[in-house]
């Protein structure tokens, strides 16, 4: 049996924390600021989207410490347990500015100075994570979840590529051996429970551990990111009684890259996923790039993105156009369905009292595929879709013998294009003229909505327009100047 541990552990300048007592839905955040009276990190928006939260985490991977910023205002606070916390109070040694604050004030990269801490602690981890130099789109990638209104980017990203142009040496590099030493005796191998039945915060550490304690608890909220359950909490004031984190269960984030499939684990984080999605299609590495934010992909999981049935979300589409499987598990039970037939209507899926998501199997390109998807937002950085389109044709020669289509934001649930896949079917590459009839095919697969996001009709257009782009550069094998950025330059930056 595993024993079981009452209180979260994590390391914050130099010192184990022990928390013993708190409330599930507790923030980071409001620990930081509410509890302990460090005010430095600041609260914007309170759902992601600004950054001004932005702390970073410290976790061993490959036998080295790697931080990673998320935002403080949607992370609960149990999910830091195992990880070192950095904020920007934690940077400067002695009264001596950390290099990026350094660079920062002597760039004049920092006005109003609300948005600098989150920004200071977003460049702490690219100044120990990224390639060194970073160029100028790995920083504006870095601060695509880090809004600055009033200072202008210019000075902030000069900053940035000065900052961070050598190889770390700071008080982090300096202690990072013993660290990476102090976060493994972190790593017990328990179950944390704190709580009791009614009011819980729960992270197993097995599969079967969470097997059973959510059979037991089927009213329990599951949380993998909390890049959409934060949101309840700082903006639906959800009260969240019971929760299961799933971060610490082993396993349950692994991805098996195959030769034919690639098995994602449900806890995979985003930024893990990327390189390994990247790899199937130009396109999905695209997608990933301009998911959320860097914070949003450290945090937010493949698994939470199909889970929480969103009929926005991304990956759904592209993943059904793939014709990938999700494997869903509940008690001793599991079963695997195809993830189109998860989406059953709007918020609602296929999935049981009990039943968790575990892993989404996805079918790798044949060489007589093709794939294209495209994600038609209003702002290209950190914005949720108004459409997300996917397409999967299969080729005969210069016929698409046949074709997966699916779209997102265009029905109350990510949605298969079935009278368009007909219609799709067939038709020559070299024959244009008749792509229109498929074309209007579409207005039978969807009346899509108006909403703050896009009119009915924009959506309509836009869908009729997104296939014709999909033929066309299936035709041409080029893409088209519609897009900002190439396929090759994504693929390669994810090789
Ligand atoms: C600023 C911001 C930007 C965003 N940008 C995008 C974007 O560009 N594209 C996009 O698609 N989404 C976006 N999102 C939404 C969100 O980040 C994603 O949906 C993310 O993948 C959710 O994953 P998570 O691990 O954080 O889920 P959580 O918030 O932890 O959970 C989401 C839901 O899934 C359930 N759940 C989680 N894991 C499991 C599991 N294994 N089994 C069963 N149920 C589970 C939870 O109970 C909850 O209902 C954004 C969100 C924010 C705040
Ligand atoms: S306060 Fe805006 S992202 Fe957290
Ligand atoms: S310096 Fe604060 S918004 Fe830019």
């Amino acid at each position: 049996m595993i024993v079981t541990r009452e209180a979260i552990r994590f390391w914050r300048h130099g010192r184990l924390v022990e928390i013993a007592d708190f409330h599930p839905r507790t923030t980071l955040l409001d620990y930081l600021r509410l509890q302990q009276r460090h005010f430095g990190t600041k609260e914007g928006c309170a759902e992601g989207d600004c950054g001004a939260c932005t702390v970073a985490l410290g976790r061993v991977r490959g036998g080295r410490v790697h931080y990673e910023p998320v935002n403080a205002c949607i992370l609960l606070l149990g999910q830091v347990d195992g990880a070192e916390l950095v904020t920007v109070e934690d940077l400067a040694v002695g009264g001596k500015l950390h290099p990026v604050q350094a660079a920062m004030a002597e760039g004049h990269g920092s006005q109003c100075g609300f948005c600098t801490p989150g920004i200071v602690m977003s460049l702490f981890t690219l100044y120990h994570g990224g390639e060194q130099p970073p160029s100028r789109e790995a920083v504006n990638d870095m601060l695509a979840g880090n809004l600055c209104r009033c200072t202008g980017y210019r000075p902030i990203v000069d900053a940035a590529l000065k900052a961070c142009a050598d190889e770390p040496a700071d008080a982090f590099s300096a202690n990072g051996a013993r660290m990476a030493e102090n976060l493994a005796a972190l790593a017990d191998g328990r179950n944390v429970f704190i709580g009791n039945d009614r009011c819980f915060f729960a992270a197993p550490a097995t599969e079967d551990s969470l097997a059973a304690l959510y059979a037991q608890h089927p009213d329990a909220t599951l949380v993998a990111g909390s890049t959409d359950v934060g949101l309840w909490v700082t903006k639906s004031m959800a009260d969240l009684g019971k929760v299961i984190w799933l971060g610490r269960v082993a396993g349950l984030d692994l991805i098996d890259d195959g030769t034919e499939t690639l098995t994602i684990g449900a806890t995979a984080t985003h930024a893990e996923a990327f390189s390994s999605l990247a790899r199937i299609d130009p396109d999905l590495g695209e997608i990933m790039r301009r998911f959320g934010s860097v914070q949003i992909r450290a945090s937010g999981t493949v698994g939470g993105n199909i889970a929480n049935g969103s009929p926005i979300g991304d990956l759904a589409p592209a993943l059904i156009a793939l014709d990938a499987t999700i494997e869903l598990r509940g008690g001793a039970a599991l079963r695997t369905i195809p993830l189109e037939n998860f989406f059953i209507a709007y918020r609602r899926q296929d999935r049981a009292a009990g039943e968790y998501v575990r892993r989404i199997l996805v079918p790798k390109l044949a060489a007589d595929q093709v794939f294209r998807a495209f994600k038609v937002t209003k702002r290209f950085d950190e914005d949720i879709s108004a459409v997300m389109a996917a397409f999967r044709f299969t080729l005969d020669g210069r016929r698409i013998a046949s074709a997966r289509i699916a779209f997102g934001g265009m029905a109350g649930i990510p949605k298969r294009a079935t009278e368009t896949e007909r219609a799709v079917a067939g038709l020559s590459l070299d024959d244009p003229g008749r792509w229109g009839e498929a074309m209007a095919a579409i207005a039978q697969d969807f009346q899509p909505m108006d909403d703050h996001r896009a009119s009915a009709a924009y959506r309509a257009t836009i869908a009729r327009n997104l296939l014709l782009k999909a033929l066309s550069e299936a035709a041409s094998g080029e893409t088209h100047a519609t897009r900002i950025i190439g396929r090759r330059e994504t693929l390669a930056a994810a090789e």
